[in-house]
Protein backbone atom coordinates (compact mmCIF):
# COMPACT_ATOMS: atom_id res chain seq x y z
CA UNK A 1 0.00 0.00 0.00
CA UNK A 2 0.92 3.82 -0.57
CA UNK A 3 -0.08 6.36 2.30
CA UNK A 4 -0.57 9.61 0.76
CA UNK A 5 -1.09 11.65 3.86
CA UNK A 6 0.81 11.75 6.67
CA UNK A 7 2.62 14.14 9.31
CA UNK A 8 5.26 11.95 10.38
CA UNK A 9 8.15 14.26 8.91
CA UNK A 10 9.48 15.35 12.45
CA UNK A 11 8.95 18.78 14.20
CA UNK A 12 7.26 20.95 11.66
CA UNK A 13 3.88 20.74 12.30
CA UNK A 14 1.25 19.15 14.69
CA UNK A 15 2.26 15.66 13.73
CA UNK A 16 5.73 13.38 15.25
CA UNK A 17 7.68 15.73 17.26
CA UNK A 18 10.87 14.37 17.48
CA UNK A 19 12.99 11.60 15.48
CA UNK A 20 12.20 9.18 17.85
CA UNK A 21 8.34 9.21 16.86
CA UNK A 22 8.69 9.83 13.95
CA UNK A 23 10.65 6.74 13.41
CA UNK A 24 8.39 4.48 15.15
CA UNK A 25 5.62 5.56 12.92
CA UNK A 26 7.18 4.86 10.03
CA UNK A 27 8.26 1.34 11.80
CA UNK A 28 4.01 1.36 12.38
CA UNK A 29 3.44 2.05 8.55
CA UNK A 30 6.08 -0.56 6.96
CA UNK A 31 4.37 -3.41 9.66
CA UNK A 32 1.24 -2.16 8.33
CA UNK A 33 2.21 -2.62 4.86
CA UNK A 34 3.18 0.47 2.95
CA UNK A 35 6.39 0.75 1.41
CA UNK A 36 5.64 4.33 0.36
CA UNK A 37 4.98 6.98 2.76
CA UNK A 38 4.03 10.40 1.24
CA UNK A 39 5.27 13.06 3.97
CA UNK A 40 2.39 15.94 3.80
CA UNK A 41 3.61 18.68 6.55
CA UNK A 42 1.22 21.67 7.30
CA UNK A 43 2.13 24.65 5.05
CA UNK A 44 -0.24 27.93 6.60
CA UNK A 45 0.90 30.81 6.52
CA UNK A 46 1.33 32.50 10.58
CA UNK A 47 1.03 28.96 11.70
CA UNK A 48 2.98 26.44 9.76
CA UNK A 49 5.47 28.46 8.10
CA UNK A 50 6.97 25.59 5.69
CA UNK A 51 8.13 26.29 2.20
CA UNK A 52 8.91 23.91 -0.25
CA UNK A 53 12.74 24.62 0.35
CA UNK A 54 12.53 24.42 3.89
CA UNK A 55 10.84 20.67 3.77
CA UNK A 56 13.26 19.44 1.39
CA UNK A 57 16.23 20.00 3.59
CA UNK A 58 14.42 18.24 6.20
CA UNK A 59 13.86 15.21 4.19
CA UNK A 60 17.56 14.82 3.64
CA UNK A 61 18.38 14.66 6.86
CA UNK A 62 15.18 12.43 8.20
CA UNK A 63 15.89 10.30 5.11
CA UNK A 64 19.16 9.40 7.14
CA UNK A 65 18.10 8.55 10.26
CA UNK A 66 15.92 6.00 8.58
CA UNK A 67 18.22 4.47 6.39
CA UNK A 68 20.58 4.44 9.68
CA UNK A 69 17.58 2.20 11.55
CA UNK A 70 17.41 0.07 7.96
CA UNK A 71 13.57 1.22 8.40
CA UNK A 72 12.76 -0.41 4.75
CA UNK A 73 10.19 2.31 2.96
CA UNK A 74 10.50 4.57 0.20
CA UNK A 75 9.59 8.61 1.36
CA UNK A 76 8.09 10.76 -1.00
CA UNK A 77 7.78 14.57 0.17
CA UNK A 78 4.22 16.88 -0.47
CA UNK A 79 2.35 19.04 1.77
CA UNK A 80 -1.14 19.77 3.03
CA UNK A 81 -1.65 23.42 2.12
CA UNK A 82 -4.64 25.21 3.73
CA UNK A 83 -6.64 26.72 0.86
CA UNK A 84 -5.73 30.36 0.78
CA UNK A 85 -4.97 33.01 -1.77
CA UNK A 86 -1.17 32.03 -0.64
CA UNK A 87 -1.27 29.13 -2.61
CA UNK A 88 -1.26 31.36 -5.82
CA UNK A 89 2.13 32.79 -5.74
CA UNK A 90 3.30 29.25 -5.13
CA UNK A 91 1.84 28.11 -8.12
CA UNK A 92 3.30 30.98 -10.00
CA UNK A 93 6.65 29.92 -9.14
CA UNK A 94 6.50 26.62 -9.04
CA UNK A 95 7.39 25.92 -5.25
CA UNK A 96 4.24 23.62 -4.71
CA UNK A 97 5.11 20.47 -2.58
CA UNK A 98 3.08 18.84 -5.47
CA UNK A 99 1.58 15.16 -4.24
CA UNK A 100 1.95 13.78 -8.14
CA UNK A 101 0.49 14.00 -11.24
CA UNK A 102 -3.30 12.72 -12.49
CA UNK A 103 -4.29 12.39 -16.10
CA UNK A 104 -1.40 14.87 -16.95
CA UNK A 105 -2.40 17.78 -14.50
CA UNK A 106 -0.33 18.35 -11.23
CA UNK A 107 -2.01 17.61 -8.34
CA UNK A 108 -1.68 19.58 -4.38
CA UNK A 109 -3.45 18.23 -1.33
CA UNK A 110 -5.61 21.43 0.19
CA UNK A 111 -7.54 21.55 3.47
CA UNK A 112 -10.34 23.33 3.96
CA UNK A 113 -10.68 25.20 7.56
CA UNK A 114 -12.22 22.44 9.97
CA UNK A 115 -15.70 24.52 10.21
CA UNK A 116 -15.89 25.71 7.11
CA UNK A 117 -15.77 24.97 3.11
CA UNK A 118 -16.01 28.91 1.75
CA UNK A 119 -18.28 28.87 -0.83
CA UNK A 120 -15.98 31.97 -2.59
CA UNK A 121 -13.64 29.72 -2.58
CA UNK A 122 -14.64 28.00 -5.52
CA UNK A 123 -13.51 31.34 -7.35
CA UNK A 124 -9.26 30.72 -6.28
CA UNK A 125 -10.08 26.97 -7.38
CA UNK A 126 -10.98 28.24 -10.74
CA UNK A 127 -7.84 29.64 -10.82
CA UNK A 128 -6.10 27.19 -9.88
CA UNK A 129 -7.59 24.81 -11.94
CA UNK A 130 -6.93 27.44 -14.79
CA UNK A 131 -3.32 27.13 -13.82
CA UNK A 132 -3.16 23.42 -14.19
CA UNK A 133 -2.90 22.94 -10.43
CA UNK A 134 -5.22 20.49 -9.59
CA UNK A 135 -6.66 20.29 -5.59
CA UNK A 136 -7.20 16.96 -3.73
CA UNK A 137 -9.57 18.33 -1.25
CA UNK A 138 -8.44 16.05 2.10
CA UNK A 139 -10.88 14.23 4.81
CA UNK A 140 -14.20 16.68 3.23
CA UNK A 141 -15.76 13.95 5.22
CA UNK A 142 -14.53 15.47 8.54
CA UNK A 143 -15.39 19.60 7.31
CA UNK A 144 -17.94 20.30 9.87
CA UNK A 145 -20.26 22.61 7.19
CA UNK A 146 -19.65 19.64 4.33
CA UNK A 147 -21.21 17.67 7.34
CA UNK A 148 -24.24 19.61 7.55
CA UNK A 149 -24.56 19.40 3.77
CA UNK A 150 -23.02 17.23 1.93
CA UNK A 151 -24.11 18.63 -1.44
CA UNK A 152 -22.02 21.59 -0.74
CA UNK A 153 -19.34 19.55 -1.79
CA UNK A 154 -20.39 18.67 -5.74
CA UNK A 155 -19.52 22.58 -6.87
CA UNK A 156 -15.77 21.38 -6.04
CA UNK A 157 -15.85 18.24 -7.34
CA UNK A 158 -18.15 19.75 -11.18
CA UNK A 159 -14.68 22.18 -11.35
CA UNK A 160 -12.79 18.91 -11.43
CA UNK A 161 -11.11 18.86 -7.35
CA UNK A 162 -10.43 15.25 -6.57
CA UNK A 163 -10.96 13.92 -2.84
CA UNK A 164 -9.27 12.17 -0.50
CA UNK A 165 -10.84 10.65 2.72
CA UNK A 166 -9.38 9.58 5.97
CA UNK A 167 -9.15 5.51 6.01
CA UNK A 168 -10.21 6.12 9.97
CA UNK A 169 -13.42 7.63 8.64
CA UNK A 170 -14.34 4.30 7.11
CA UNK A 171 -14.40 2.84 10.20
CA UNK A 172 -16.21 5.47 12.15
CA UNK A 173 -12.91 6.75 13.83
CA UNK A 174 -13.87 10.13 13.22
CA UNK A 175 -17.80 10.34 14.46
CA UNK A 176 -20.95 9.11 12.74
CA UNK A 177 -21.21 11.59 10.56
CA UNK A 178 -17.79 11.36 9.19
CA UNK A 179 -18.50 7.72 8.80
CA UNK A 180 -21.66 8.32 7.06
CA UNK A 181 -20.44 10.14 3.99
CA UNK A 182 -17.12 8.59 3.71
CA UNK A 183 -19.02 5.56 2.86
CA UNK A 184 -21.58 7.74 0.55
CA UNK A 185 -18.81 9.24 -0.94
CA UNK A 186 -16.81 5.90 -1.18
CA UNK A 187 -19.85 4.01 -2.69
CA UNK A 188 -20.38 6.87 -5.00
CA UNK A 189 -17.21 6.25 -6.48
CA UNK A 190 -16.21 9.72 -5.70
CA UNK A 191 -13.03 8.70 -3.80
CA UNK A 192 -9.88 8.82 -5.63
CA UNK A 193 -7.69 8.02 -2.33
CA UNK A 194 -7.67 6.63 0.83
CA UNK A 195 -4.67 7.81 3.43
CA UNK A 196 -4.19 7.63 7.15
CA UNK A 197 -3.45 11.72 7.85
CA UNK A 198 -1.56 9.76 11.02
CA UNK A 199 0.17 12.67 13.34
CA UNK A 200 1.15 10.22 16.09
CA UNK A 201 1.50 6.80 18.04
CA UNK A 202 -1.34 7.36 20.22
CA UNK A 203 -4.25 8.70 18.83
CA UNK A 204 -3.54 8.85 15.01
CA UNK A 205 -1.33 6.31 14.51
CA UNK A 206 -0.18 5.00 10.75
CA UNK A 207 -3.22 2.41 10.49
CA UNK A 208 -4.27 2.24 6.34
CA UNK A 209 -4.93 -1.31 6.14
CA UNK A 210 -7.85 -1.17 8.91
CA UNK A 211 -9.53 1.23 6.34
CA UNK A 212 -8.87 -0.43 3.32
CA UNK A 213 -10.02 -3.76 4.39
CA UNK A 214 -13.46 -1.72 5.60
CA UNK A 215 -13.50 -0.07 2.28
CA UNK A 216 -12.80 -3.56 0.54
CA UNK A 217 -15.90 -4.71 2.59
CA UNK A 218 -18.43 -2.60 0.94
CA UNK A 219 -17.28 -1.50 -2.36
CA UNK A 220 -15.07 -5.02 -2.70
CA UNK A 221 -11.26 -5.43 -2.80
CA UNK A 222 -10.72 -4.47 -6.23
CA UNK A 223 -12.19 -0.68 -6.02
CA UNK A 224 -10.67 -0.75 -2.33
CA UNK A 225 -6.98 -1.49 -3.72
CA UNK A 226 -7.35 1.50 -6.31
CA UNK A 227 -7.68 3.74 -3.42
CA UNK A 228 -4.49 2.98 -1.42
CA UNK A 229 -2.52 1.55 -4.33
CA UNK A 230 -3.55 1.46 -7.59
CA UNK A 231 -4.18 5.00 -7.99
CA UNK A 232 -2.02 6.42 -5.49
CA UNK A 233 0.71 4.71 -7.81
CA UNK A 234 -0.90 6.57 -10.52
CA UNK A 235 -0.24 9.46 -8.81
CA UNK A 236 3.23 9.14 -8.01
CA UNK A 237 4.66 8.63 -11.46
CA UNK A 238 5.24 4.55 -10.36
CA UNK A 239 5.39 1.58 -12.29
CA UNK A 240 1.96 -0.81 -11.57
CA UNK A 241 2.59 -3.72 -8.98
FE1 LIG B 1 -3.29 16.24 7.46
Amino acid sequence: MIDTHSHILPGVDDGARDYEQALQMLAIAVEDGVTTQVLTPHIQPGIYNNTLSSLSDQLIQFKQAVRDQEIDIELRLAAELRIGLEIMPMVQSNTVPWLGTWEGRRVFLMEFPHNQAPAGSINLIQWLLKHNAVPMIAHPERNKELQGDIRKLEPFLDAGCLVQVTAKSIVGGFGAEAHQIAVELLRAGKITLLATDCHNLAYRPPDLSTGYKAAAEIVGEQAAKALVDDNPRALLGMDSS
